[in-house]
């Protein structure tokens, strides 16, 4: 019998979801089938339940629900609770719903092995204050990184974020909030991480350092394909510079093995689905 899983979200038509994961299927010979599904909001309820119902054991929760989804699952993960929202609900087998937030998770995993970022102690300056951020903040201080600034448009909602944050991560880590209009010269970064929404209107960022002081830093931006600007305005600039494709992919593996038990190899993934994306860009 196949696996039921599906990604829900409004809009969710343009996402990648379904084609990872019939890839990782094929790849390790899974019966899965994945759907997707445009759950309008204040829908989510009646159709996570059912789906589960109608026997789905894997679901994938976008953007406007993954706080929703938080509220909805028995069993959030400490990933989840820290980020407050859920990516990966999981009906389990014991009647459990348990609910995961794998984000963070992927973001670390293809920094660090797609792209060798050392991780270790690193200063990592982080570019807004939405769920974004929240999502990724405590992952990243799990995998070593010695401190985060979150630089935010509005000071406040960093400020408030900052504060909710230390009462998941260690008490020593070294977590601070500014303006997106601070000055940061003479500051040390190692990884400039955008995490703001402002590609979606394909605005530059006005950034709270140099160009020229990030010449040796890496940057990666959450975003990807089209709506990457971050990217583009730092590629060619920092001493490296990514979009977000690597952490979609990472995250939909995180959601595979907690379904199906087995980890995919994400790479041959990464590389036809980018492949995908440049022949739709072209067009
Ligand atoms: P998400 O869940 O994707 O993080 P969000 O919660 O709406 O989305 O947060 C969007 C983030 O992008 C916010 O930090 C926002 O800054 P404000 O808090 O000041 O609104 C940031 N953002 C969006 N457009 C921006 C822009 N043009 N310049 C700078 N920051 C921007």
């Amino acid at each position: 019998m196949k696996t039921r899983l599906q990604v829900v979200g409004d809009p969710v038509g343009h996402s990648l979801s379904p084609d990872i994961h019939d890839l990782f299927a094929a790849q390790l010979g899974d019966l899965v089938s994945y759907g997707s599904e445009t759950v309008p909001v204040g829908q989510f309820k009646v159709r996570a339940d059912a789906f589960r119902q109608a026997g789905g054991i894997g679901m994938n929760v976008t953007v406007p629900h993954k706080a929703v989804a938080f509220a909805y699952v028995d069993l959030p993960s400490v990933d989840a609770r820290a980020a407050k929202a859920v990516n990966t609900i999981h009906f389990c087998a014991d009647g459990v719903c348990r609910g995961h937030n794998t984000d963070g998770q992927g973001l670390v995993r293809d920094l660090a092995n797609r792209w060798g970022v050392d991780l270790a102690q690193a200063n990592v300056l982080i570019l807004g204050a939405g769920g974004a951020t929240r999502g990724v903040v405590l992952p990243l201080f799990d995998a070593g990184v010695g401190s985060i600034l979150i630089a935010n448009r509005t000071l406040d909602k960093a400020n408030a974020l900052c504060a909710d944050l230390r009462r998941h991560v260690p008490a020593r880590a070294q977590l601070k909030s500014v303006a997106m209009t601070a000055d940061l010269t003479g500051q040390d970064v190692d990884l400039v991480i955008n995490a703001t929404s402002a590609g979606l209107a394909g605005q530059d960022l006005a950034l709270p350092i140099s160009i020229k002081q990030l010449e040796s830093t890496f940057c990666y931006d959450m975003s990807y394909g089209p709506n990457a600007a971050f990217h583009k305005q730092m590629s060619g600039q920092a001493k490296q510079s990514v979009d977000g494709l690597g952490m979609l992919i990472e995250q939909a593996a995180l959601s595979y093995e907690i379904w199906l038990g087995r980890r995919p190899d994400t790479n041959p993934v990464y590389d036809s689905i980018l492949a995908g994306l440049a022949v739709k860009e072209g067009l």
